[in-house]
């Protein structure tokens, strides 16, 4: 079995997953990101059960038990409330408990720092700190220029670089930059907690010293939801809200949002719960976030064949999907496996990783559908009148799903299409939705 040697271009969890992969399967890989802090930036990070069981593999288990640790994992159910507090129904967080133990959420710095730290220990060339400025690519090697002007050159390229990838523009040629205005923004806070705090969050049930706690309330247009952990120390909320121009996209350079701002937003919720929110939270600890949004694309390889796409830089979802590291670790998988199974033919493998994601990925997209979440105006009539049924269509659940089982289910009839020519819009070349799609419905 031939391996190609690989390189990855950032070091998110598309980035680190593939590498992780990757370096699993035996290959030669190195990493560049251009960060070289982006470690502490964000505020919580869910990853569900059709990645967490990727990460659930990883150094048998003790990668994700060392997230479970430290994280926010022991949430049951996600409660979910009308503005004023009125509570309207839960829903089922992981339906059982194969499903709890491979979903996880916490602080993204502290997930992504345990899955760099593991990273690290497979892949001698992680370069942090060391960024791209351009792709390249001949008939028989990809290489990449680096910020320090160096070139480097392997066998394919991963262009892992989140959702302002250069690698959209450069390797597919495609210009985002009218495209992505979704016209919402989201407030977005994460704190470590006092024992003050803690007393208040307490007095109104946002702690809980067994299980964390996720809740969601919704006004007629906007919606709150927040995050409590580690017996109330940590605690994360965001607010979507219309986008009044203060806010700016990418986690390094949001704005921080003006209490007053927020305050007036916050408004909408007349319960307890969100002045308790805004009570804890001190000024210069939130951002304002613009919701990042990219089209779906139809090509994730370059021309050549020898570089592909993957995560944000191929599919950015809205933070609706909550799937944006659960779909960048699919990816990752699938990409490793389809790599370590193409027997040294990139552009075979590189085009299977497509037409095995594709189909998923932009259900995928397209669940995040701003439309549904935050445009219509809350439809309080249906609502009152069945408020389970409601929560139920409103989060569908995901069918159980095991990416990389689906890779090894579908390569071998995509490669031999891909090695008899099989050509066409990858609509229809692609590997087809299960039978009853990808949600129960
Ligand atoms: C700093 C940060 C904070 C985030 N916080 C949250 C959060 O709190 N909650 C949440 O749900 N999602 C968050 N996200 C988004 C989430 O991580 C992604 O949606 C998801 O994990 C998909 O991962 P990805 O690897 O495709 O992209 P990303 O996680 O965005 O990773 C892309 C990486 O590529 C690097 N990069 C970009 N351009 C270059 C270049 N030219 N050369 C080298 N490296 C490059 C970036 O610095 C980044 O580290 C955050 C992303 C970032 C970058
Ligand atoms: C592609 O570039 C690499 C690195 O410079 C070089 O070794 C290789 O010979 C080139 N291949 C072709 C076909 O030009
Ligand atoms: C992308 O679009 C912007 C504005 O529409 C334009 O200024 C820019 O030159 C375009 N870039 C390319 C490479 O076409
Ligand atoms: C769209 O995305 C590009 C990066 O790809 C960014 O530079 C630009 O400011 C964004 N435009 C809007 C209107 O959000």
């Amino acid at each position: 079995m031939t391996l190609p040697s690989v390189i990855i271009v950032g070091a998110g969890f598309g980035g680190l997953g593939a590498a992780i992969e990757c370096a699993n399967r035996g290959m030669n890989v190195r990493v560049y990101e251009k960060y070289p802090d982006s470690n502490s930036h964000g505020d919580i990070l869910d990853i569900f059960p059709n990645a967490g069981r990727i990460i659930k593999r990883w150094n048998d288990g003790k990668v994700g038990q060392e997230i479970h640790d430290t994280g926010c994992s022991k949430i049951r159910s996600m409660d979910i409330y009308k503005y004023d507090g009125k509570f309207l129904a839960s829903t089922s967080w992981a339906e059982n408990d194969e499903f709890h133990d491979i979903t996880y959420a916490g602080h993204r710095g502290k997930l992504h720092s345990i899955i760099l730290a593991y990273a690290k220990t497979l892949v001698p060339e992680i370069h942090i700190g060391l960024g791209v400025q351009k792709y390249l690519e001949n008939d028989t090697q990809a290489g990449v220029v680096l910020s320090n002007g160096e070139t480097v050159w392997a066998d394919c390229v991963i262009a892992a670089d989140g959702a302002r990838s250069i690698a959209r523009e450069q390797v597919l040629g495609i210009n985002d930059s009218d495209d992505n205005e979704t016209s919402w923004a989201v407030f977005r806070t994460f704190l470590s907690t006092d024992e003050a705090a803690r007393k208040k969050l307490a007095a109104h049930g946002l702690l809980s010293t067994n299980d964390d706690l996720v809740r969601f309330w919704m006004s007629d247009t906007l919606y709150l939801m927040a995050f409590s952990w580690n017996k109330g120390k940590d605690i994360a909320w965001t607010l979507t809200h219309p986008d009044d121009k203060a806010s700016s996209e990418g986690w390094t350079r949001s704005s921080i949002a003006d209490r007053e701002h927020l305050a007036q937003w916050m408004k909408d919720f007349t319960t307890e719960d969100a002045q308790v929110l805004l009570d804890i939270t001190p000024q210069g600890r939130t951002i304002n976030f613009k919701l990042v949004y990219r089209p779906t694309i139809e090509k994730w390889t370059s021309k050549g064949g020898r570089t592909i796409l993957i995560g944000d830089a191929a599919h950015a979802n809205l933070p609706t999907a909550g799937q944006g590291a659960s779909q960048a670790l699919e990816d990752a998988a699938t990409v490793a496996y389809c790599l370590a199974k193409g027997d040294g033919d990139v552009r075979l493998a590189l085009e299977a990783t497509q037409r095995i994601r594709y189909h998923r990925s932009n259900a995928v997209h397209k669940s995040g559908g701003i439309n549904r979440d935050v445009v219509k105006k809350t439809p309080w009539d249906e609502i009152e009148a069945d408020p389970k049924g409601f929560v139920e269509r409103r989060w569908a659940k995901m069918r159980p799903w095991d990416p990389l089982a689906f890779a090894e289910e579908h390569f071998p009839k995509v490669a031999e299409d891909i090695a008899k020519g099989v050509q066409g819009h990858p609509d229809v070349v692609s590997v087809p939705p299960p039978p009853g799609g990808y949600w129960y419905s």
